[in-house]
């Protein structure tokens, strides 16, 4: 009798780390054990990124070692799922045939159907078919048993120029409000604290269904549910940031006082060619707006240096941007084109140096800044929600603040689950460093 051991590799952003937790629930429901040992797995699945070229590299290198593994156990299967594979389809079979399955981003509630094709030995089998509202699987293996991640929408509508989220993920569908909230309540009942919402476009919900609110309508109403005492979301565009929105932030006590606010750039040039749909001067208001109405915020972007065409100039009007926001966290990309893509077009194409010189540059002002804000919170006072044990250091507990910055300090493990008051005593680039205040956990 084969072995049902299953690993399950996990390539890039939230959304295929929540869509890795709910093939990882189906397939347990069908007899699969999870192992992190990929030699005594007989079905591995990789759940694949190509948002930009280095994470499609690391994809295919990735392969190249499984193609070891099948010589050395024939019995093996390999399936691929995620981005690459919705884009790809079968085209992933000529390119590795040590590939045995290709299941796109829509289709992860057929996987038992599909492993039993697969095991009738008819040959290798693809599904990347696009199928309208793919959401029931309410068997997810999650990671935590603290937090949780909820999909609220699916797929894109913005088509960003440099973007192939569009093409991989296919146009906008929001959850039912009924099925998220039931969703939610169900994990409340299991003792989960703290819910992320998620989808490429949160403030986008409900505008593709006839009788749905829009979103902050949807985040009062899981602001209602008992038992939840956290609700963030990501991730958010400018352009959609209403006022509203902004105001429900400010009035929902659960939600965190937290956004990830994408810029991309700091220049109305390339801004446009990167059609996004707004000015770095309305970007600057949305920060202003929400700095107004909430204080303490915090607030982390992307950015992208070496978009086609960037000059010297405009480089230089992002570098000003992120000196006057000052962001807690920045997340940086050197300009990838991808495949099917309009920027992946356009003719003047900055060499891999200048990006490089780019990149580093505000790598280096951004960990300045990074290190300034967190060292102005020595001596303050936040609320955690404590995670578990410390990766770094288990002796430690973790967890993060309201405002999304993560905290060790040492504690009892009873606290794992429970918000907590720490006082911060050292404010580092990645991290703060705490202790309990004297005060009871909740
Ligand atoms: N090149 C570089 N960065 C990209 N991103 C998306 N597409 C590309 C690309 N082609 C970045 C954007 C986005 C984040 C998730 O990835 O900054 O917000
Ligand atoms: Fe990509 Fe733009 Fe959609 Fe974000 S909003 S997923 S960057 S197309």
């Amino acid at each position: 009798m084969p072995n049902k051991n299953l690993a399950l590799l996990t390539y890039g952003c939230q959304m295929n780390e929540y869509d890795s937790e709910k093939i990882g629930g189906i397939l347990q429901g069908e007899g699969y054990q999870l192992t992190d040992n990929l030699e005594e797995a007989q079905l591995i699945l990789v759940n694949t990124c190509c948002i930009r070229e280095k994470a499609e590299q690391k994809f295919y290198s990735q392969l190249g070692r499984l193609a070891g593994l099948k010589k050395k156990n024939p019995s093996l299967a390999i399936g691929v799922g995620g981005c690459i594979a919705q884009r790809e389809g079968k085209r992933i079979f000529e390119r590795a045939p040590q590939v045995d399955l290709v299941f796109g981003t829509q289709n992860i509630s057929r996987l038992p159907e599909l492993l039993r094709q697969l095991r009738q030995g008819k040959g290798k089998v693809a599904d990347v078919a696009q199928v309208k509202g793919e959401f029931v699987s309410p068997h997810i293996r999650r990671e935590s048993t603290v937090k949780a991640w909820v999909t609220i929408m699916q797929g894109c509508n913005n088509f960003c120029s440099f973007c192939v989220v569009p093409y991989t993920r296919g146009p906008e569908r929001s959850v039912p409000g009924e099925m998220i909230l039931d969703e939610i309540r169900g994990l409340a009942r299991q003792g989960y604290k703290e819910v992320t919402l998620l989808g490429q476009n949160v403030n986008a919900y409900g505008k593709d269904l006839v009788d749905e609110g829009a979103f902050p309508g949807l985040l009062s109403r899981v602001d209602d549910l008992d038992g939840i005492e956290r609700i963030r979301f990501t991730t958010s565009h400018p352009k959609d940031l209403s006022e509203e929105l902004m105001g429900a932030m400010a009035r929902l006590a659960k939600v965190c006082e937290h956004i990830h606010l994408p810029v991309q750039a700091g220049s109305d040039s390339v801004l446009d060619r990167m059609n996004r749909r707004y000015t770095a001067g309305e970007y600057r208001a949305k920060i202003a707006r929400l700095r107004a109405l909430l204080p303490s915020i915090g607030i982390s972007t992307d950015v992208i240096v070496g978009f086609p065409g960037e000059s010297q100039e405009d480089y230089a009007r992002t570098r000003e941007l992120i000196e006057e926001v000052e962001y807690d966290s920045l997340f940086l990309f050197k300009y990838s084109a991808r495949p099917e893509t309009v920027a992946a077009t356009l003719s003047d194409q900055v060499p891999e140096e200048v990006k490089q010189e780019r990149f580093e540059e505000i790598l280096a002002l951004q960990k300045g800044i990074t290190l300034r804000k967190n060292q102005e919170l020595e001596g303050k006072r936040v609320e955690v929600l404590v995670e578990g044990a410390s990766k770094k250091d288990p002796a430690k507990l973790t967890g993060r603040t309201r405002t999304h910055k993560i905290v060790n300090f040492r504690g009892p493990e009873g606290l794992v689950g429970h918000l907590v008051e720490l006082e911060v005593i050292q404010g580092k680039l990645y991290s703060l460093e705490g202790r309990l205040a004297l005060k009871e956990p909740r």
